[in-house]
C-alpha cells in the first residue's frame, strides 16, 4: 500500500512537471496533452490501411499519443460536452480505463480516463499502480498481444445510465457504443502509425476484479508500436 502511494506520488510529480496537473474535489488528476487534429493521414487512408496488429516493439508511447487515443475513444468534441463517439441520448454510459505498461514519464498501472468540460481537455487518475498488462492478458485467455503492448485501453459500460431512458434497449445500445469507441481507437492508432487490436475474448469477472468496479467490461484495446512483419 505504502509503495503504491509512493509510486503514485512519483508518477504524479514527474508528469505534473511535464504536462501540468490540477487537483479537483480532493483527487489528484494528471492533465493530458490536448489532442491535435492534423495527423496528415486522411480518414480514407486510415480505413483502408487499418489491420489488427498483435505484435509490438518494446518502444514506449509518447504521452501525446496516449492522450490522442483516449480522446478519440471518449474525449470531448463539443462545448455541450458531446464526445468523439456517438451515444444514445448523449447519456455516455462508457467508462474508459487504461493499463499503462510503457508510456514515457508515466508510472505503469491502471488509470481511469476523465473527459474534461472543454473541447480536448482531459485527464487521467491512477487507480492502482499494481495492475499490469500481464494481469490483463491473464484475464483474456493469455493473449500475448496484451502483454507485449505499450498500453491497453479497457472500455466498460454502466448500463443503468442508459436504462433510465431506454429501458430494455439499454444493454444493446451500450454494446453498440463500445463498437463506435473501439473503431475510433483503431483509426486513431492507424493515423499515429501505431498498431491496435480489438479484443473481446476475456473473462468479465476477472477484468472487473482488476478494475475494482461492477461495470460491464466490453472491449480491450492493446496498442503499441507495430512490428511491420506482425501486421
Ligand atoms: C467483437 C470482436 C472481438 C474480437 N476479439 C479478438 C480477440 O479476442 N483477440 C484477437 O486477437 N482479435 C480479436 N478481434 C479481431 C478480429 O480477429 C479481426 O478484426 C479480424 O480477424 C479481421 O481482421 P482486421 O481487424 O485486420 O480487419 C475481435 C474483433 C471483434 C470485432
Amino acid at each position: 500500500m505504502i509503495s503504491s502511494l509512493l509510486r503514485y506520488a512519483i508518477a504524479f510529480t514527474a508528469l505534473a512537471m511535464l504536462i501540468g496537473a490540477n487537483a479537483e474535489e480532493g483527487e489528484l488528476l494528471i492533465e493530458l496533452p490536448a489532442p491535435t487534429y492534423d495527423s496528415g493521414v486522411s480518414l480514407e487512408e486510415a480505413i483502408l490501411s487499418r489491420r489488427s496488429v498483435r505484435s509490438f516493439t518494446a518502444d514506449s508511447l509518447a504521452p501525446a499519443d496516449l492522450a490522442q487515443l483516449l480522446w478519440a475513444c471518449q474525449g470531448v468534441t463539443s462545448p455541450n460536452g458531446y464526445r468523439a463517439a456517438p451515444s444514445a441520448g448523449a447519456l455516455y454510459p462508457l467508462e474508459l480505463y487504461v493499463v499503462i505498461g510503457r508510456v514515457k514519464d508515466l508510472t505503469p498501472g491502471l488509470y481511469h480516463y476523465r473527459p474534461g468540460r472543454d473541447i480536448g481537455s482531459h485527464s487521467i487518475e491512477m487507480v492502482h499502480s499494481d495492475v499490469t498488462l500481464q494481469d490483463v492478458a491473464e484475464a483474456a485467455l493469455g493473449q500475448k498481444c496484451i502483454t507485449d503492448a505499450a498500453c491497453c485501453l479497457i472500455v466498460t459500460g454502466v448500463v443503468e445510465r442508459t436504462r433510465v431512458k431506454y429501458g430494455k434497449r439499454a444493454r444493446q445500445y451500450v454494446l453498440l457504443e463500445a463498437g463506435h469507441a473501439g473503431q475510433n481507437v483503431c483509426l486513431q492508432a492507424q493515423s499515429l502509425e501505431l498498431g491496435a487490436v480489438t479484443v473481446g475474448a476475456f473473462h468479465d469477472d476477472r477484468v472487473r476484479a482488476l478494475l475494482g468496479v461492477e461495470h460491464l467490461p466490453l472491449y480491450l484495446l492493446p496498442v503499441g508500436h507495430p512490428h511491420s512483419a506482425g501486421r
